[in-house]
């Protein structure tokens, strides 16, 4: 039977049972997790979840209103607890910010981009139509939102969202042109799941507003900048009011106590932040320039730690030879609207894996050619 191309990177499971191998065999440039992770942090976390005693993270129940967590997650913004709500992964914040904006309208969204936003609002048999952005894009940012589209934006017919730094093009939204749609619209969701990782990303955030606007949202993710994907935390900053009805609406206890923990622990680490900062410093450019170098490849500018490659060929192919050949898994990205088989998005990992990666592009074209 013919399967859909996948709707989301790091499928390691699947990918494995499909080429009969361990998931721990295959490098994974589908997902974009900082390479390094998870912080050492983690591992006292974890010890003392399995050894705590009843009050243990692992055998209480987590406390229902998540205060010690939204404590620290404010006083790392510099903002007040109230406006904070941790959730399950972005994903699960998604879908409240979601019923809170089918009603307000038609949802704007960009395309190419993350579609976890049509499912969140198709939850809530919400309505959305598509922004087209124009490819390949010439710009890594910070630049405006409107001059990166196919067409006109405004006037928007309800609510807007907005992925900071963009999924898949890596483009990063300038703060002031996020300020200006702000103006025009009756809900701004900002995802801003990937900015924590880019060296200025806060200069270009929105989250030091949210608490007191009451037509904003942003949603902020641990997954991508502690590469702890499977622990699953995010947290919205938004005004108390909304996140008080979110949290009615919720069930009980959707952040496990271990995630809490976690965050509580991660979220202060500012070494780790700047060990970040300083990786994707280096190795974004170097790896753009790198692929750039490769005959037939083109390469997008990126803000963010991925690079959306094209080619005038299929590079399905290609796909198909990393992964069977090498074992190495790229973002088939057929099923991003307006991106077909001429395109891929490979994320940014450390120096020895991103020329692992290269060696094996340069074995599968020079096949290619022969
Ligand atoms: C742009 C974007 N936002 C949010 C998420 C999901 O984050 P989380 O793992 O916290 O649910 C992803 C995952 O790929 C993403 O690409």
């Amino acid at each position: 039977m013919a399967q859909n191309p996948p709707r989301h990177g790091g499928n390691l499971h699947q990918a494995a049972r499909r080429l009969d191998c361990r998931p721990q065999q295959l490098l994974d440039f589908s997902a974009s997790l900082v390479p390094f992770g998870p912080p050492a942090r983690l591992r006292g976390v974890l010890r003392r979840a399995l050894s705590g005693g009843p009050a243990a993270a692992l055998v209480a129940y987590p406390d229902r209103s998540y205060g010690e967590l939204r404590e620290a997650i404010a006083l790392h913004h510099g903002i007040d607890a109230s406006a904070v709500l941790p959730g399950n992964g972005a994903a699960e914040l998604f879908t409240w910010a979601a019923r809170d904006a089918a009603v307000l309208g038609v949802n704007t969204v960009l395309a190419p981009g993350f579609a976890d936003y049509q499912r969140a609002l198709a939850c809530w048999h919400g309505h959305w139509r598509s922004q087209v952005l124009q490819l390949p894009h010439r710009e890594a940012g910070p630049q405006a939102v409107g001059e990166a589209l196919a067409g006109p934006l405004l006037p928007l017919p309800g609510p807007l969202w907005i992925t900071n730094p963009h999924n898949p093009t890596g483009q990063l939204w300038s703060r002031e042109s996020l300020l200006q749609l702000l103006e025009q619209v009756p809900l701004l969701v900002v995802d801003e799941a990937f900015l924590p990782l880019l060296p200025h990303g806060e200069q270009q955030s929105l989250l030091p507003l949210a608490a007191q606007h009451p037509r904003l949202v942003v949603i902020r993710s641990l997954t991508k900048l502690c590469a702890i994907a499977g622990v699953r935390l995010g947290y919205a900053v938004a005004t108390p009011q909304r996140l008080h009805q979110w949290a009615q609406w919720r069930d009980p206890w959707p952040v496990n106590g271990l995630a809490a923990a976690a965050g509580i622990a991660l979220i202060s680490d500012q070494p780790w932040q700047r060990r970040v900062h300083r990786w994707l410093g280096q190795e974004g450019p170097w790896l753009q320039q790198a692929l750039g170098r490769r005959p037939g490849l083109q390469v997008g500018p990126s803000a963010a730690n991925y690079l959306l490659i094209s080619s005038e060929q299929s590079l399905q192919p290609l796909r198909l030879e990393l992964e069977q050949r090498h074992r190495i898994l790229v973002r088939d990205c057929r099923s991003f609207e307006g991106l077909n088989e001429c395109w891929l998005r490979l994320a940014v990992l450390d120096r020895g894996r991103n020329q692992r990666l290269l060696r094996a592009l340069d074995q599968v074209l020079a096949l290619d050619r022969a």
